[in-house]
């Protein structure tokens, strides 16, 4: 079930049944020449409303904005600040927390989002324990916080792995931009790269001098390996691994 198509009466429900949810967080960043800019958030996105259509479990809105400063040379890129971020995800987590929610899993498409997010779980968390919440001691009535990284699961890279190789990469990676094609198969791009396999490098670093390192945006990755029928294997495959770490979280 969605969120966003759902009544209130609905998740009051739900949250008879179950006190978890799944939040997919992305970006809206350039995916190198065939990838779209909003790969990140669609990727567990996609994952997470077909998961949530073949199992009891509420997805709630997509967080398309995430910390992409680096990509912010390329035309189309929007970043939040890390600050930022942090204070999105805080009023997100305790709005749910406000009505019962106890498990909150943010499925992630954004390797740059991981630092923040981890450091916004820290404050959240923080704050309830200095404040002395969840002052029964009984650990059931705790907030409890996950990030999980879709590319991380165990299927989807093994397909990585037997697909592309070293071809994969690591930003626009053919992976991301086949899920990407298979959740909206009528924005698949056509482009010419060269090299076949872009630089690889490190992301540590302003937009400028990330434009100089990678000029096409892409990371060590071959996208023009990418293709829908790719895609729905990393579908299937991430609905898989994320149902498994979803559940994992839940006891
Ligand atoms: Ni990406």
């Amino acid at each position: 079930m969605r969120l966003q198509l759902a009544t209130w009466q609905e998740v009051e429900a739900y949250l008879q049944r179950s006190t978890g949810i799944i939040i997919p967080i992305g970006s809206t960043e350039q995916h190198g020449p065939n990838g779209l800019i909003g790969t990140d958030a669609i990727c567990p996105e996609a994952i997470a409303w077909t998961l949530g259509e073949r199992h009891d479990v509420l997805i709630g809105p997509t967080q398309n904005l995430g910390m992409a400063q680096h990509h912010l040379a390329f035309p189309g890129s929007i970043s939040l600040r890390p600050s930022t971020l942090m204070a999105v995800l805080k009023d997100t987590v305790e709005s749910l927390a406000r009505h019962g929610f106890t498990h909150v899993f943010f499925l992630n498409g954004h390797g740059g989002n991981i630092a923040t997010v981890s450091t916004a779980f820290a404050e959240i968390l923080s704050e309830r324990s200095l404040s002395g919440g969840s002052q029964s001691g009984q650990s059931k009535d705790a907030l409890q916080l996950s990030l999980y990284s879709w590319f991380t699961g165990r299927r989807g890279r093994e397909i990585a792995k037997e697909l592309y190789g070293d071809a994969e990469g690591g930003h626009a990676t053919p992976s991301e931009v086949s899920l990407s094609w298979a959740a909206h198969p009528e924005a698949v791009k056509d482009a010419t790269m060269s090299p076949h396999i872009a630089p690889g490098g490190s992301a540590q670093c302003d937009a400028v001098t990330f434009r100089q390192r990678f000029p096409d945006g892409r990371m060590g990755s071959a996208p023009s390996l990418a293709c829908v029928e790719h895609g729905q294997r990393f579908l299937e495959a991430g609905v898989e691994d994320v149902l498994e770490a979803y559940r994992a979280f839940l006891q």
